[in-house]
């Protein structure tokens, strides 16, 4: 082989990798009894939404983490803590690679919104890394890292929409017809998730919960594609302890109702309020007017669902 032809070969091998990974609402999030292992059994229906990091792998003497983008000035751990730098030693010791990697997250979901921002920058972590070191795992293989390293992140490798059960990695796909546009609103300051869970047990000691109602609703509403019926069915256990913890979310809640959206929540522990509107029309209305009351610290519009992290061709 001419000597070109090996260092364009090479140079192949190492080129860098991008993965386009969405954010995730959950519609229905009932929060079953805390476990000794510290987490909650969930039932919660995922849906994956077009909000969009960007993930950039190349090859690199030692682990490097650049962030630019959306909320990129706190929150974003750089050292190896942060879970896309989890994600890639399990790849490499599961591909019996060698070397250090270098990420460029470029954020567009909201750091410490309760839209699994962190859980989609491990998920595109994982489908880049195998994608560098041309790994190929097998998609169990890459469920079971995605599982290791968080509640949402098996979720995130597929995107859609999914039924979850266990601690939210025990996933079955949903049928969901059409289309759904959200308005969402995003709080100045993040939320600790672990805090808002501690809080629903707070809650809960005081006031034991009443049987929950289940997904049905939620699920029937997408098998029908009916927007107003999903409205009225979206629920999520977190919401109160949330609005405990961020009072002041309250009124961003109301402002959505004011406004006519088909429904409003919470999205996962929060702080970001997602509201359902009819189309896209109606979604750039809310969104305007959202924004014109000053509520929150900037709007977004959204569909889903998406796919989940994909290499960008
Ligand atoms: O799995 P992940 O790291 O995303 O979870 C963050 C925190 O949220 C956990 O440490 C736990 O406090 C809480 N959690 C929980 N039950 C779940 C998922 C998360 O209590 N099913």
């Amino acid at each position: 082989m001419a000597p070109g032809r090996l260092h364009s070969s090479a140079a192949a091998q190492h080129a860098p990798v991008t993965v386009r990974v969405p954010a995730k609402i959950n519609l229905y999030l009932g929060v079953g009894a805390s476990r000794p292992d510290g987490y909650h059994d969930l039932t919660t229906v995922f849906q994956a939404i077009s909000l969009y990091d960007e993930v950039t792998v190349t090859p690199a003497g030692r682990l490097v983490i650049d962030v630019s983008g959306e909320g990129a000035a706190g929150g974003v751990p750089r050292s190896s803590d942060n879970l896309a730098a989890r994600a890639a030693r399990l790849v490499a010791k599961a591909a019996r690679a060698k070397g250090g990697v270098r990420f460029n997250l470029v954020k567009g979901i909201p750091v410490g919104g309760g839209m699994a921002g962190g859980s989609a920058d491990a998920a595109a972590a994982l489908v880049g890394c195998d994608a560098l070191w041309k790994a190929e795992l097998p998609p169990a293989r890459l469920h079971a890292l995605a599982a290791a390293l968080g509640s949402d992140v098996p979720f995130l490798l597929s995107g859609r929409t999914a039924l979850a059960r266990g601690r939210g990695e025990q996933l079955a796909p949903v049928l969901s017809r059409g289309v759904y546009h959200w308005v969402l609103g995003l709080d100045a300051e993040g939320l600790s998730t672990p805090a808002v869970y501690a809080e629903l047990d707070r809650l809960r000691a005081i006031h034991p919960p009443l049987p929950a109602a289940g997904p049905d609703g939620v699920l029937a509403a997408l098998r029908a594609g009916d927007a107003v019926a999903l409205g009225r069915a979206l629920h999520n256990d977190l919401q109160s302890p949330a609005l405990r913890l961020r009072p002041r979310l309250r009124r961003v809640l109301e402002t959505g109702r004011d406004l006519g959206a088909l429904g409003t929540l919470v999205s996962g522990s929060g702080p970001t309020c997602a509201f359902l509107a009819r189309d896209a029309n109606d979604a750039t209305r809310i969104a305007a007017a959202v924004a014109g009351m000053g509520v929150c610290r900037t709007v977004r519009r959204a569909h889903g669902p998406v796919a989940g992290a994909r290499v960008v061709p």
